[in-house]
């Protein structure tokens, strides 16, 4: 097994110019896929209020849920790097429940980070409290959306020199605070590029062109599983969505018209385990349940 990232790895990967994958992740059969292509940071990002949940923004997800869906990512990592989302509950109200969300990130949730944007004077306390107390912290700057009803809806930002230079202004003073990486979401590509000279952290760019030093996607836009709504800088890999359509469809004809399940198995002949590719479950190999259940998580 390769050696499991960490931050020291993302610092040095800046300056060999070796770009840092990312790619947001929600539950362990995912993290599983992104662990598996070699990906080097899992971010289980705040999108999921949209992803997942289907709400119009981020703002409705909870620190509960957060710290849910990064406990359930985690059991599918090994090698990549776990980031969490600190979401808009835990930020505005105070110092303390920032950091408390934050503690939850790493103790409860196993991430070995957490993301806060922008850079406000608030937000750059939290992000050197938090890294002088062993918790690193991932920059987010340019749309930032958290903040989606103060820039007017999801908008590039930084199109001007004046608002261009204070996305500037806002890195180098995380950098200072102690960032170790920025994520640079929806800015001009030159923009981009003069930031990552700027910064000695490594910038993971959005919708930020190709001059970052590493990319990050939200996995089902990238797979091609969201069709709802979709920003126009994603590239999809694939149309799983499509895959997904056929393949529900094609299930329902099938119980429809008493094809499936097939014969042998409506009279009763499962089978052997090895056709299906994996291990019959307990009762099926005449073994008992385990005695007492692993807790459940809840969200
Ligand atoms: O919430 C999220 O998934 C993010 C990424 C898109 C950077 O913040």
């Amino acid at each position: 097994m390769k050696d499991a990232m960490t931050i020291r790895s993302f610092a040095e990967m800046k300056k060999t110019g070796r770009k840092i994958v990312t790619v947001t992740a929600y539950d362990a059969t995912f993290a599983q896929l992104c662990e598996a292509a070699g990906v080097d940071i899992v971010l289980v990002g705040d999108s999921l209020g949209m992803v997942i949940q289907g709400h119009p923004n981020t703002l409705p997800v909870t620190l509960d849920q957060m710290v849910y869906h990064t406990r359930i990512v985690s059991r599918g990592l090994s090698r990549a790097f776990l980031v969490m989302d600190l979401p808009f509950h835990s930020l505005p109200v105070s110092m303390e429940s920032a950091t408390a969300a934050a503690v939850r990130a790493l103790s409860e949730g196993n991430a070995q980070a957490v993301k806060v944007e922008g850079a406000t004077p608030f937000v750059l306390q939290l992000v050197s409290h938090l890294t002088s107390h062993g918790i690193p912290v991932m920059g987010h700057v340019g749309l930032i959306p958290q903040s989606v009803h103060q820039m007017g809806g999801f908008r590039i930002q930084g199109k001007t020199p004046e608002t261009g230079a204070r996305v500037l202004d806002g890195t180098r003073l995380l950098e200072e605070a102690g960032a170790f990486s920025i994520v640079l979401e929806a800015i001009p590509h030159a923009l981009a590029r003069e930031i990552t000279d700027a910064v000695s952290i490594p910038t993971i760019g959005i919708g930020a062109g190709p001059h970052c030093d590493g990319q990050v996607l939200v996995s089902y836009d990238l797979l091609g599983l969201n069709e709802t709504y979709c920003p126009r800088f994603v590239k999809k890999y694939a149309q799983l969505a499509e895959i997904a359509k056929q393949a529900l469809g094609d299930y329902a004809s099938e119980v429809r018209a008493g094809i499936f399940p097939p014969a042998e198995v409506r009279a009763g002949i499962f089978p052997p385990a090895d056709e299906r590719g994996g291990k019959p479950p307990a009762d099926e190999r005449g073994g008992k349940p385990p005695a007492e259940s692993p807790k459940p998580d809840k969200p």
